[in-house]
C-alpha cells in the first residue's frame, strides 16, 4: 500500500445550507480517512467551499445581501457543520481565499501564455443550476436533465480553453488505466461520452453579466468560470506550484465526488492539469445519490434532509454508521428515518451494542468485575479467532477497494458470529457449575477479545462511540492499532468499569397503521384483475427471502386489541421484532417458541410505535388466521423456496 492519501471532498456550493448529500460525501471521506490512518497511512483532507458563480450572486440577492456577505455566512455554516459530525479535516478552503485567487491567476496566465487560450464569439445554453454550457444532446425536452429547467441562451465573447486537443491523450489515459475512476462504470461513461468531438471549454465570463468571480489576469473585462476556479481549489490548496504540501501530498491525491460532478472531474479536470504542467490525479471516486421518498432532494420539494436534525435523533455516530452501512457505493439509496432506526436497532443495539453488554456484564458477575483469564483454546475458539483473523484482511481491503459498506457489512456479520458463540456456549449455565469455571473465562475472555477487535474496526466510523467502548472494555481512550487487532491482545485481569448501554433501543413514535395496510402495496389494493388473478414473474417471487423463524417471545402491542410484537429468530445472531394482526387469535404465550415462515426481506415499517423488520406468515381462514408451522428439526434462518 502506498503509503501517502491527499484526499480531497467536493466544495461545496454555498447557494444552499448544508444538507445530508453533502454531510455523506464528507463522512465518506473522513471513515476513509480515518481507516488509512489507521492502516499506518499518512494523510491530508481538504474540503471547503466553492463561492464565486451565477447561482451564488442570485441566491445573495434572494436574501438581499452583498454577495461577500452572504458566502461569508453560508461557508461559516459549512465549517461549523463538519466537527459537529466527528469530521475531522485538515484544511477548509475557500475559493473567495487570496491565496487560491492568485493560483487560479497565475496558472490561467501559464496556459495562456502556452497559446491554449483564446477569445471568440459564443453563442450557448447555460444552465444556472449546473453553472456549465450544455450541449443540445444533453438536454432532456429541451431541459437540463440535472435541473429539469430549460438552460438559458446566451450570445457573447469568451475565452476558450482548447480542451479539445487533449481528448486523443485523455481516451488512452482512461483505457489504460483502468483503476484511475471507481466505480468502473463511471469510467465507461466517460469513455462513452468521449467518442462525441470535445469541444473546448468556454473558461470566461464578462463582467458586465456576472461580475462574481476571479479576474481574468490578461483581460480584466473578465472573470473566470466557476468550474475552472473551483477545480483548481485542490492544487491551490496545497500550495502550487512551491508549497512543501503539494510536494508532498500532489501525486496521491484522491477525490471523493457525487456522480453529478463526474464530468467536470473526469473531463475538464485532467485537461487543466495536463495543460498546467501537473501530473493528473491518482484516483477519482464516485458515489451515488441519496434519494428522499424517491426524489432527489430539492427546496421545492421540501424533502431535504438537515443532517443535524438527524444526528439528534440517532446520535452522530449511528447515522454516520448507517450512512456508510446503507448506500452501496457507487449507487443511489434511499434515505428514510425508519431504514435508518431499523439499521440502528438491529445492528447496533441489538447485535454489537448486546454483545458488548452481555460479555462485559456477565464477566464482571463472575470474576470480579475483570477481564476473565483465557484457559484452554477449543474448536469454537479456534474457528471464531480464524473467522476474525480473515475478517479484518476483508475489511481492510474492502475500504482499499473503496467499499465501506461491504467493510461495515462484515463487521456486523462477524459481531453476529460472536452472539451466536455465546448462545452456543451459554455462559449462563456453565456460570452455575463450579467446575466449568475455566471455560466460563475462556467463553467470555473470547467474547470480549472479539469484541475488542469490532471496536477496533467500528472506531473511524464511530470515533465518540468507540472511544467509549474502549473505556468499557478497560482499555483506556486511546485508538486501538490496526496490527493489535488480532486475537489474544486483551489483557485478563484489567478492571472492567459498570457497563452503560451503548445503543439504547430506540423507540419510534406512535404511529396508528396496521399490518395489513401498510404492508399491502397501494397497487395492489386497489387493483382487481380481471380474471381474478395475475401471474407473478418467477423472478419477481425470488426476490422474496422466505425463511424459518422461531419466535422467542411474544407480547401484546401497547394501545392495540390486534396486534402481537414478536422477537423472532432468524439465525443472524440477534432477534428481529416483527409485529403481526394475530392477537384475537392467538395469546402471546400460544405464539413464543413457534417454528414459523417469515418474509425476511420486506422493507420495515413502523407499527404503533415499533419497527417491524418481516412478516409472519399465516392462512387466512374466512379472516381466521391460523399460524403455518415450520418444522421443529429446521434451523432458524433456513431458506424456503
Ligand atoms: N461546487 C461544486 C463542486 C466543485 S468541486 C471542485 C458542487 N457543489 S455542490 O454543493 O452542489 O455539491 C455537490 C456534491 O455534494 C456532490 O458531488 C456530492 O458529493 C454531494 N451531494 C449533493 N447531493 C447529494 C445527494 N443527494 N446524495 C449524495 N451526495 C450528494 O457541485
Amino acid at each position: 500500500m502506498n503509503n501517502t492519501f491527499y484526499i480531497t471532498t467536493p466544495i461545496y456550493y454555498v447557494n444552499s445550507h448544508p444538507h445530508i448529500g453533502h454531510a455523506y460525501t464528507s463522512i465518506a471521506t473522513d471513515v476513509l480517512t480515518r481507516f488509512w490512518k489507521l492502516f499506518g497511512a499518512d494523510t491530508y483532507f481538504l474540503t471547503g467551499t466553492d463561492e464565486h458563480g451565477q447561482k451564488i450572486v442570485e441566491s445573495a440577492a434572494k436574501s438581499g445581501i452583498e454577495p461577500q456577505e452572504f458566502v461569508d455566512q453560508i461557508s461559516q455554516e459549512f465549517r461549523e457543520m463538519w466537527p459537529h459530525l466527528h469530521i475531522e479535516n485538515d484544511q477548509f478552503i475557500r475559493t473567495t481565499d487570496p491565496e487560491h485567487k492568485a493560483c487560479v491567476q497565475q496558472i490561467l496566465q501559464k496556459i495562456f501564455d502556452q497559446g491554449e487560450i483564446y477569445l471568440k464569439d459564443y453563442q450557448g445554453l447555460y444552465c444556472v443550476g449546473c453553472e456549465r454550457f450544455l450541449d443540445e444532446a444533453e438536454l432532456e425536452d429541451g431541459d437540463c436533465p440535472d435541473h429539469q429547467i430549460p438552460p438559458e441562451s446566451y450570445k457573447e465573447q469568451n475565452y476558450f480553453f482548447r480542451m479539445s486537443s487533449y481528448q486523443d491523450w485523455l481516451v488512452e489515459e482512461l483505457k489504460h488505466n483502468e483503476s484511475w475512476v471507481y466505480p468502473g462504470r463511471y469510467r465507461n461513461e466517460l469513455i462513452q461520452f468521449l467518442k462525441a468531438p470535445l469541444q473546448d471549454l468556454c473558461i470566461s465570463r464578462p463582467k458586465n453579466r456576472l461580475d462574481w468571480g476571479i479576474d481574468m489576469p490578461f483581460d480584466d473585462k473578465f472573470v473566470t468560470y466557476v468550474w475552472f476556479d473551483a477545480l483548481l481549489n485542490y492544487a491551490s490548496a496545497l500550495g502550487w506550484p512551491e508549497g512543501e504540501k503539494f510536494h508532498k501530498y500532489w501525486p496521491h491525491v484522491h477525490h471523493i465526488i457525487g456522480k453529478d460532478i463526474l464530468k467536470t472531474h473526469g473531463i475538464y479536470w485532467p485537461c487543466m492539469l495536463k495543460a498546467a504542467g501537473l501530473p493528473v490525479f491518482k484516483k477519482l471516486v464516485v458515489h451515488g445519490h441519496w434519494i428522499v421518498g424517491g426524489s432527489k432532494m430539492s427546496k421545492s420539494l421540501g424533502n431535504v434532509v438537515d443532517p443535524l436534525a438527524m444526528k439528534d435523533h440517532l446520535g452522530v455516530d449511528a447515522l454516520r454508521y448507517f450512512l456508510l452501512r446503507d448506500m452501496s457505493f457507487g449507487e443511489d439509496s434511499n434515505f428514510t428515518e425508519e431504514l435508518a432506526i431499523t439499521r440502528y436497532n438491529g445492528d447496533l443495539a441489538n447485535n454489537f451494542g448486546n454483545l458488548l453488554n452481555r460479555s462485559i456484564s456477565m464477566s464482571r458477575k463472575n470474576f470480579e468485575g475483570c477481564v476473565p483469564p483465557l484457559g484452554e483454546v477449543g474448536d469454537l475458539e479456534k474457528d471464531i479467532r480464524n473467522s476474525f483473523i480473515k475478517g479484518v484482511e476483508t475489511c481492510r481491503e474492502n475500504i482499499l477497494a473503496f467499499q465501506p459498506h461491504r467493510a461495515l457489512e462484515h463487521v456486523a456479520w462477524l459481531s453476529s458470529q460472536v452472539n451466536k458463540y455465546i448462545d452456543s456456549c451459554k455462559p449462563w449455565s456453565l456460570a452455575k457449575q463450579p467446575e466449568e469455571r475455566e471455560r466460563l473465562g475462556t467463553v467470555l475472555y473470547t467474547a470480549l477479545d472479539m469484541a475488542r477487535i469490532l471496536v477496533g474496526l467500528l472506531g473511524p466510523v464511530m470515533p465518540e462511540k468507540m472511544c467509549e467502548a474502549r473505556k468499557a472494555l478497560g482499555l483506556g481512550a486511546e485508538l486501538i492499532l490496526f496490527e493489535k487487532l488480532t486475537p489474544g491482545v486483551l489483557v485478563a485481569g484489567a478492571e472492567l468499569p459498570e457497563p452503560k448501554p451503548l445503543f439504547q433501543k430506540i423507540q419510534v413514535s406512535f404511529a396508528d397503521e396496521t399490518p395489513e395496510k401498510a404492508q399491502v402495496p397501494e397497487k395492489t389494493k386497489t387493483k382487481q384483475p380481471e380474471m381474478g388473478k395475475e401471474w407473478l414473474a418467477f423472478d419477481d417471487f425470488q426476490k422474496m427471502e422466505l425463511k424459518v423463524g422461531h419466535i422467542r417471545s411474544c407480547r401484546k402491542l401497547e394501545n392495540s386489541t390486534r396486534l402481537l410484537c414478536s422477537e423472532v429468530d432468524l439465525g443472524e445472531g440477534h432477534l428481529r421484532l416483527i409485529v403481526s394482526g394475530a392477537a384475537e387469535f392467538y395469546t402471546p404465550e400460544e405464539m413464543t417458541d413457534r417454528r414459523v415462515l417469515v418474509v425476511a426481506n420486506l422493507k420495515p415499517i413502523k407499527l404503533r410505535g415499533e419497527i417491524s423488520e418481516g412478516m409472519i406468515l399465516f392462512s387466512d381462514d374466512n379472516g381466521k388466521l391460523v399460524l403455518i408451522d415450520a418444522p421443529n428439526k429446521v434451523k432458524p434462518g433456513v431458506t424456503v423456496h
